[in-house]
């Protein structure tokens, strides 16, 4: 039986409810908490709650840092299809986020493993991430941690899927214009948050979700491995939950 707890609700905009409150709990208990961020269509809704709860006065930001998942490489944090841009258009711009406070992968660092083990040691320094938040690819990845024969561990430059780049090209002019590889936490890195929140939308979601939450633990489904940890919270739609509901104690 999987430990995490499992949230079904009716749509998109409710799991950007339901987020919000778990990111509203963490910031409320440490306001200097470090708040690991995804990107993808997922979390958006997510996102405009939080904005929409920081101009309420709700929520303040002030003290929080934020860490980024992935960013793809070759891509400068100006572009518009990096996920600098994604992060700065779809949250940092509208709430109260020190720049300083922001750690993002740079698409353009000229050594990639200097960047990688800089950005560990960041964390590492911050004090560790206290809520990470996912998504989840068709293919089972997590940030850009694709099936593979292990798990790999680190922040590390990966070769993207070719499903990946085929899925991720609606958000560009062309699959070719898909960049062909990332930087990406590791799934360790992932996995040493001290609670993960992975958020899942859209019914073509619904096999993979299955597989990560209750199929065998294996590289193969990067997103399995969220089986082991002590403290996931999963958020997803009904039509995509459909087939966890087999798993699921009743009320
Ligand atoms: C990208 C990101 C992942 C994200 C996935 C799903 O590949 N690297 O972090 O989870 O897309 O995105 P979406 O939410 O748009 O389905």
């Amino acid at each position: 039986m999987n430990k995490a707890k499992i949230i079904l609700v009716k749509n998109a905009e409710e799991i950007g409810g339901r987020a919000a409150d778990i990111f509203a709990d963490t910031m409320r208990k440490k306001p200097n908490c470090i708040l690991g961020l995804a990107t993808g269509s997922t979390p958006l809704p997510l996102y405009r709650e939080l904005i929409a709860r920081y101009r309420r006065g709700e929520m303040d930001f002030s003290g929080v840092h934020t860490v980024n998942l992935d960013e793809y490489l070759g891509l400068a944090p100006e572009d518009s299809q990096s996920y600098s841009h994604f992060m700065k258009t779809n949250l940092f711009d509208f709430v109260n986020i020190k720049k300083e406070n922001i750690l993002l992968l740079n698409g353009l660092a000229e050594n990639v493993e200097k960047e990688c083990r800089h950005y560990e040691n960041t964390i590492e320094e911050w004090g560790g991430i206290d809520l990470q938040l996912i998504g989840i690819g068709h293919n089972g990845h997590i940030g850009f941690n694709e099936p593979s024969k292990e798990f790999i561990v680190e922040t590390h430059l990966i070769k993207l899927a070719q499903d990946t780049r085929k899925m991720n090209s609606r958000l560009f002019n062309s699959e070719s214009e898909v960049p062909r590889a990332a930087m990406t936490m590791g799934c360790g890195n992932i996995f040493a948050a001290k609670k993960i929140l992975l958020l899942a939308t859209g019914r073509n979601k619904s096999e993979i979700l299955e597989r990560a939450l209750f199929g065998t633990v294996t590289p193969r489904v990067p997103a399995s491995i969220l089986q082991l940890h002590p403290d996931v919270t999963v958020i997803a739609d009904a039509d995509t939950g459909e087939k966890l509901k087999r798993h699921m104690l009743p009320n």
